[in-house]
Parts: C-alpha cells; sequence; structure tokens
C-alpha cells in the first residue's frame, strides 16, 4: 500500500469540485472531471514525495501477521520498522560520496526477530535497563519480577515490549512519513503494576531527521522507562566494529556501577577517566582501560547523565564514522543516555553473525534503577499523567 499522504487533500480538492459541480450544474460538472483527470496524471513535483510502504513479514508462532514498513525520503534516507517489537530494522543514509548502506543492525528476515536476540532495533520497556534484585516498592508495595539478568531484571522482563506485536497506523503530514505503533501492556504484565496504555511514533523527514516520539498513560501508579535499542554502524552493518567511531557526549558525569551493572549511586565526574566523551574521542581509544582492574568490564555499558536536560528536546550525542563522513547527532528530553557498544555481541545466529563491538547502542532513558534510587529523576507514572518522550536522530555527513 502506498501511503496517501497527498490524498486527503486532493480528496478535498475533488470533493469542492464535485460540491460546486452539484451546485451549477452541467458545465461544472465537466470541469469537476477535469480537475480529477490532473490529478490522476499528477505533476512531476507532486509525484516526487515522501513515502510510506506496507508488506507483509511473515508470522508470529501463533500465527498473526507481521508488517514492514517502509519510509522513504526525498535525501537519500529509507528507514523500515516491523510491528513486531516497534522495531526497527533498517535505517539507509548515504555517506560522503552519497553511496547508501543500512547502518543499523538487525536480521534478514522475521524469524531473527521472533526469537530472543540482543533487543536490535527494539522498542524495550516497560522498564528499559535494569530493576535490582528484580523488586522495587511504590506506596508500600513491594513489586516482584523476573531476574533474567543475573541477580537482576533487565529491558521489561522475559517478554517485554520488544517481544509483542503493536498495532500500526500511518501519521504521514506533508512535512513527514510516519508510523504510530500502540500496545497496551495489561495490569499485572511481566509483574508490572496498572494496565499501560503506550504509543511509540517514527516519523521521518527530508532534513534526515528520524523522530521517535513516546507516550505512555497508566490506570495504576507504576514505573516506566522507554527506549529504543538500535545498534549502529555509521560505515554501515556488518562492514567491522565501531572502535574509530568518534563520539561527543553532553555528559560531565556518569553512573559508575557494581559488578552487576547497577548504578552504585551517585553520579561521578567524567573528567580524567577513560568515560570522558565531552570532547571527540573514538570509541576504542581507551575502551582496553574499561576491561582492566578496577572496572572489568567487556568495554563501555554505563549510563551518562546528560546536562542540563529538563525535558527540552537537547543534543545528546554526536557520532562520526571517519571512513564514510557519516554523522549520526542525537537529540532526547530524556535525563540519560545509555552508551553500550555491543560488549556481549558473540557472532552466533541469534546475534545475526554480529561481532563484539560491530555496533554502538545510544539508549535515551531515565537512569537504570531509579525505582530503587529515590534520588534519581523519578520514573513513577501516575493515574491521570502522560508520559510524554522524545528522541531524534539526525543524520549528515562530513567530508
Ligand atoms: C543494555 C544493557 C547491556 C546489555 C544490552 C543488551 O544496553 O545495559 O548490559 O544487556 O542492553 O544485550
Amino acid at each position: 500500500m502506498s501511503n496517501p499522504i497527498l490524498s486527503p487533500r486532493l480528496m478535498a480538492r475533488i470533493a469542492v469540485s464535485l460540491l460546486f459541480a452539484a451546485a451549477a450544474g452541467q458545465g461544472l460538472a465537466a470541469q469537476a472531471e477535469a480537475e480529477a483527470k490532473r490529478i490522476l496524471q499528477p505533476d512531476p513535483a507532486t509525484i516526487a514525495t515522501m513515502t510510506h510502504e506496507v508488506k507483509s513479514y511473515g508470522k508470529t508462532k501463533d500465527g498473526q501477521e507481521v508488517k514492514v514498513h517502509t519510509l522513504t525520503n526525498l535525501k537519500g534516507m529509507r528507514v523500515r520498522l516491523i510491528d513486531y517489537g516497534a522495531t526497527l530494522i533498517g535505517v539507509e543514509t548515504p555517506d560522503k560520496s552519497g553511496k547508501a548502506a543500512n547502518i543499523t543492525l538487525g536480521f534478514p528476515a522475521l524469524d531473527g526477530y521472533l526469537q530472543r536476540h540482543p533487543y536490535f532495533g527494539s522498542t524495550v520497556g516497560r522498564y528499559g535497563n535494569r530493576i535490582a534484585g528484580g523488586k522495587f516498592t511504590l506506596d508500600g508495595k513491594t513489586y516482584t519480577l523476573a531476574k533474567n539478568n543475573g541477580p537482576n531484571h533487565l529491558h521489561g522482563g522475559l517478554k517485554g515490549f520488544d517481544a509483542v506485536l503493536w498495532k500500526a497506523e500511518p501519521v504521514s503530514t506533508q512535512e513527514m512519513v510516519g508510523v504510530k505503533f500502540r500496545y497496551t501492556s495489561a495490569d499485572g504484565e511481566e509483574g508490572y503494576p496498572g494496565k499501560l496504555d503506550v504509543t511509540v511514533t517514527y516519523t521521518l523527514n527530508n532534513a534526515n531527521e528520524l523522530r521517535i516520539d513516546y507516550t505512555a498513560a497508566t490506570d495504576k501508579l507504576t514505573v516506566v522507562n522507554l527506549t529504543n535499542h538500535s545498534y549502529w554502524n555509521l560505515a554501515g552493518a556488518g562492514s567491522g566494529d565501531i572502535l574509530k567511531h568518534e563520539l561527543t557526549l553532553s555528559a560531565d558525569k556518569y553512573l559508575p556501577i557494581d559488578d552487576t551493572s547497577i548504578p552504585t549511586g551517585a553520579p561521578a565526574d567524567v573528567k580524567g577517566t577513560p568515560f570522558d566523551f565531552t570532547s571527540p574521542h573514538a570509541i576504542g581509544e581507551r575502551i582496553g582501560e574499561l576491561k582492566k582492574d578496577p572496572h572489568k568490564t567487556k568495554g563501555y555499558d554505563h549510563c551518562y547523565v546528560l546536562r542540563g536536560q529538563q525535558g527540552n528536546l537537547e543534543l545528546a550525542a554526536r557520532v562520526k564514522d571517519p571512513s564514510t563522513g557519516r554523522v549520526m547527532e542525537v537529540f532526547t528530553t530524556e535525563p540519560g543516555v545509555q552508551l553500550y557498544c555491543g560488549n556481549f555481541l558473540g557472532g552466533g545466529a541469534g546475534e545475526g553473525g554480529f561481532k563484539q563491538h560491530e555496533g554502538f547502542c545510544l539508549e535515551t532513558q531515565h537512569y537504570p534503577d531509579s525505582p530503587n534510587k529515590p534520588e534519581f529523576p523519578s520514573t513513577v507514572l501516575r493515574p491521570g499523567q502522560v508520559l510524554k518522550s522524545t528522541t531524534m536522530h539526525r543524520f549528515s555527513v562530513e567530508k
């Protein structure tokens, strides 16, 4: 199906012509017919438009159809999304010589996404990242969640928002093409209280901006932390590691973690540490230091405290791949961003064959374990409130 982004306007024009015809008799009816013909043969300027195509992408294990949505703009960008997990499965952008490549990690077909996978392009919820011990207390009541990451709860549990079928509708205008995904998470799903109505809207415009808007509303006190878990490789997915990508983060502080990746408490200064990306540094430049004492991690997998976040859409990160000139800037209304560098990718079939550090994630979000850390910005959502969150990726090239 081609998205009828011009249709409402054109249909209005036809309707107006027909109304005139009805009012003024035959002569104007002929005029209406001529107008309708003109619309069937639009001039080239109206043919060249952004498009949204929908096709079948296969079926879930219980026989439900999954659709793939392809958004195309006039500046060489193509974005592909599927209803399963409201997942971003492809982003094609041109490099400095105009050559397009897919720059986000994924699978070639639906079966890859139906298995447990490393959250390639997934919408993550109800709570993105970890909740210590899989437990939190709200209004004196303790809730127990699945421990699916060592002793902790991760990314919404055993069947998070990445592993459910969302309902899609087109939301295009003259300025952008997009898809709105909706999902209702039942009260008690994965152990979380409250029925939660969630929307995730992806839109693409001709400024090569891919925007993700989230909303959520609940009927009981609950916790929510929504993010997108795309893995990026600006040189092209499958072209090797991302260690030479140059990263800048709008963050003077990060959250130190314990050996189960739970923030230990107060933010620490990045200055003088391998966590400092306040000026551009190759991701691989100091990653070796993180693999040794005292950090002993497999690389960056830390939440950064974004500078001056007051809920406005502000620059969080800028990444440049020097080999292709591709640049991605990430803007967000969220207070944090989890920098994860594909540390656990092992090249297996369930990981699309991608190996360690072949992609990086910038998961814009509230901080991990906020439900157990009253000093962190709150992730509590109350009935009557509407959670709103936006993250925008702007793609460009620099020669
Ligand atoms: C997040 C976590 C990582 C890892 C990935 C998924 O980024 O912080 O530790 O679990 O998701 O593999």
